[in-house]
């Protein structure tokens, strides 16, 4: 069957007793048609992607366009915004090229594999650093807060070069951001004052540079408000992304003793077991371009202002190119799997996101193997952008 169907919204509703696997209403939609129509809130009847191919299709097309202001937007609870106003200043997700080039290029060049892996020894000492007050603090945390958030936090703050004496208030904006239990106003607040206060980073940063990214990019030829831009928008994307991953992905291995046991016993599937983790967790459940003119895919024209929503969980878990993809096998090569998007603007802290996850999961497994959920886990709604644990409480 092809593009006959048009399903109504995004099909939502945890599958039952997994609360890693998408809906199975989702599912169905990819096994029926993996590039059907479906009509959004305001009307608008466009497209809904799930198979594999075809995401990563459109992901890798520069014919789709991600700047906002272009998209029907899509999400349930999120109708009060029927038209989305463009990217703020910085954010280059929702900027096409050449805009989107620029920033880009700027950029590239300080997110190596090779500088990213220096960073690893330091991120040995953070996680251990974290895990000892973990230890001093317990048995009994909430392991998002005692670990999963304070590691990447640190990290990001030192990449960029947040001084340790503003840490708190900082972390304070940026975990409001992403606060699913906070409106959408509160949201956009806490994302001013973020923004107002790596404004204020500007003129030292630029003045007397340090040793960090922010200073290099304030050496760039990058204006003041693009700069504060940018470095909001990386102090945003690089820890509530990374935190969640941590916190699910424990998760997800205490809920499979077996994949615990080889990622506590075997250090050398560490890395394995990370991108596997990120095959099948899929935190960024969802992906939007609109087309800016008509596009052939898998056998369908999207016409020119058509809008498409990319179900990343969908295609991370399509039979067609992942056997037994509901497993979580960490020694699967998850090779190809699109949780750090794909094409221009495929995650540019991937490599960072790799480095931390690769350390931090392995210590906090070796330095806890009796780990164990204590009470009642609290999950994100699965609506929210970024899937995750509100709430995980451990002892050991
Ligand atoms: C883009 C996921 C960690 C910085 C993206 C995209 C995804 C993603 C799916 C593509 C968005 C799109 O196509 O519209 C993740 C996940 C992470 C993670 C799951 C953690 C496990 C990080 C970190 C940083 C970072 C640590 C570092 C600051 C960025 C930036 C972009 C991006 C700057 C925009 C790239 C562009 O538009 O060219 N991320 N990310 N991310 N990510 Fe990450």
């Amino acid at each position: 069957m092809t593009g006959e169907e048009i399903v109504q919204g995004v099909p939502q509703g945890r599958a039952r007793g997994c609360p890693f696997d998408p809906p199975p209403s989702l599912t169905a939609v990819r096994d029926r048609a993996p590039l059907t129509r479906m009509a959004f809130p305001d009307g608008h009847v466009g497209w809904l992607a799930t198979g594999h191919a075809e995401v990563r299709a459109i992901l890798g097309d520069q014919r789709f366009s991600n700047r906002y202001e272009l998209w029907h937007y899509p999400f349930p609870g999120m109708e009060q915004f029927p038209e989305l106003p463009p990217a703020p200043v910085g954010d280059l997700t929702g900027l096409d090229a050449p805009e989107h080039t620029r920033f880009r290029k700027l950029l590239t060049g300080k997110f190596t594999v090779r500088r990213m892996r220096l960073l690893s020894d330091r991120m040995a000492e953070v996680s251990g650093e974290c895990l000892d007050a973990m230890e001093k603090a317990g048995p009994g945390v909430d392991l998002l807060e005692a670990y999963a958030h304070p590691v990447p936090a640190v990290m990001i703050c030192e990449l960029l070069g947040v001084p340790y004496s503003d840490r708190a208030a900082f972390l304070g904006h940026a975990a409001a951001i992403s606060d699913v239990d906070l409106s959408e106003e509160e949201r956009m607040t806490a994302y001013g004052q973020l923004q107002e206060y790596v404004a204020s980073l500007v003129p030292a940063k630029r003045a007397t540079p340090t040793d960090d990214l922010f200073s290099d990019l304030a050496g760039s030829d990058l204006t003041d408000e693009e700069l504060a831009g940018l470095g909001t928008f990386l102090l945003a994307a690089g820890l509530d992304t990374t935190a969640n991953m941590l916190a699910l992905g424990t998760y997800a291995l205490l809920r499979n003793p077996s994949q615990w046991a080889v990622v506590r016993d075997e250090p050398e599937a560490a890395g394995g077991a990370v991108e596997e983790l990120m095959r099948y967790l899929s935190i960024a459940h969802t992906g939007v371009r609109a087309a800016l003119e008509d596009v052939e895919v898998g056998g369908q024209v999207i016409r020119a202002g058509e809008t498409v929503v990319l179900s990343v969980q969908a295609a991370n878990r399509d039979p067609l190119k992942f056997e037994r993809p509901d497993e979580l096998d960490v020694r699967r090569v998850a090779v190809g799997h699109v949780g750090f998007g794909h094409g221009v603007h495929q995650c540019l802290g991937q490599q960072l996101a790799r480095v931390e996850m690769t350390v931090a999961l392995p210590a906090l497994v070796r330095r806890f193997p009796g780990l164990r959920v204590v009470g009642e886990v609290s999950l994100r709604p699965e609506v929210q952008n970024i899937y995750g644990v509100r709430k995980l409480p451990v002892a050991w």
